[in-house]
């Protein structure tokens, strides 16, 4: 269990899953990599009178917003884990969650991938949201989805 990814949301669910990864780490010595996703805006339905560059416009700074966002979250959760001496790192990428969050795991030589059942933005009857069902669905390595 040398390199676990976590990945946060900022949800209760994803700092339990934290705090499931810090454990681990403790006991296996392992380094972590925290990956926050920073979602690439909505296409919003065109409204009367809305112009092209002033949509475009907007939509750069929710995506600006949503990047400082996950810097923050990954990097104070990433600090938490140094106080602990555990090896830690962050990342922020932009897209879609479950596509970024699988790509990173295809291009490192991750032992396990820890994330939330459920997140921020999911409906509660569900066990399962979309990012952890296509995670588990179709990451090639380990994943632990903790509730
Ligand atoms: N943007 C993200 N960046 C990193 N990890 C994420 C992101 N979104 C979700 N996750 C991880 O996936 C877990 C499950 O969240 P998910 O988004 O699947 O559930 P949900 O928000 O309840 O439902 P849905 O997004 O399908 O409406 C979270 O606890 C978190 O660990
Ligand atoms: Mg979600």
């Amino acid at each position: 269990m040398k390199k676990i990814l976590l990945a946060v949301d900022g949800s209760e669910t994803s700092l339990k899953a934290a705090e499931q990864a810090k454990k681990l780490a403790q006991a296996f010595g392992s380094e972590i990599v925290i990956l926050s996703v920073a979602h690439e805006p909505e296409l919003h339905i065109f409204t009367e009178g809305a112009f092209l560059p002033d949509i475009k416009e907007e939509q750069a700074k929710i995506l600006k917003a949503r990047i400082i966002a996950c810097e923050k979250l990954a990097k104070s959760i990433a600090e938490e884990n140094v106080e602990k001496g555990i090896k830690v790192d962050y990342k922020v990428r932009e897209g879609r969650p479950s596509d970024e969050i699988i790509k990173e795991a295809d291009q490192e030589p991750y032992d396990l991938i820890i994330l939330g059942s459920r997140g921020l933005t999911g409906v509660k009857r569900f066990v399962l949201g979309t990012v952890s069902g296509k995670v588990a669905n179709n990451s090639i390595c380990s994943v632990m989805i903790v509730k």
